[in-house]
């Protein structure tokens, strides 16, 4: 079985519960690492023969903490068998729900050099009762004009887990 490291950039722990669902869904066909970005610093990437990455949008970017970590490693990730998946609300909208239509998946490949061999995009959450005030408004105010829920009483989770699955595994 090869060595798998599961790499996520996580704000509220969405993008952490989808690497981690990842990670179940192919633990009986790889040796599995999973790891926040800010501890994959300090890890060494040549014990492994495949490397996933998973990121989450806030307020139209990645962390610049990203774009560092691949492009220090960017030989040991591309050597290997890699992978690249974003977590986002955009990706609600069925016309946005894919690595070619999806407009965080564009940026995410206009910022570094890094071509993934697999690539995929989840929807996330909007969690309104936990956002504070401000960014509780912000959110709301851009539900409101992509026409997304605006009720800030309830917590709406968009994501597919059957893509979530599948794309698990293709990775196997
Ligand atoms: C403050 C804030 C800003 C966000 N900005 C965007 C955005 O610009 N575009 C988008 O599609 N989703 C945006 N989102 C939605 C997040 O990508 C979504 O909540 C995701 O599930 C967060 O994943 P995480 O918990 O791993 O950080 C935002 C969420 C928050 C809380």
């Amino acid at each position: 079985m090869r060595n798998t490291l599961v790499i996520y950039s996580s704000i509220d722990g969405h993008t952490q519960k989808i690497a981690s669902k990842i990670s179940e869904h192919i633990k009986n066909d790889a040796n599995i690492d999973l790891t926040s970005l800010a501890e994959a610093q300090s890890l060494s990437l040549k014990n492994y023969q495949q490397i996933i990455i998973g990121a989450s949008i806030r307020y139209g970017n990645y962390r610049k903490e990203l774009f560092k970590f691949i492009e220090k490693n960017f030989d040991e990730i591309s050597n290997k068998d890699n992978a690249f998946f974003s977590v986002n609300v955009v990706a609600r909208k069925p016309e946005k729900n894919t690595p070619d239509t999806n407009p965080y998946i564009a940026k995410f490949l206009k910022a570094t050099k890094w071509k993934p061999n697999k690539l995929d995009v989840f929807a996330g959450v909007v969690d309104y009762p936990t956002y504070n005030f401000f960014d509780r408004f912000m959110i709301r105010l851009i539900m409101w004009i992509t026409k997304g829920p605006t009720d800030v009483k309830t917590r709406f989770e968009f994501t597919d887990w059957k893509r979530v699955e599948d794309f698990s595994k293709s990775l196997i």
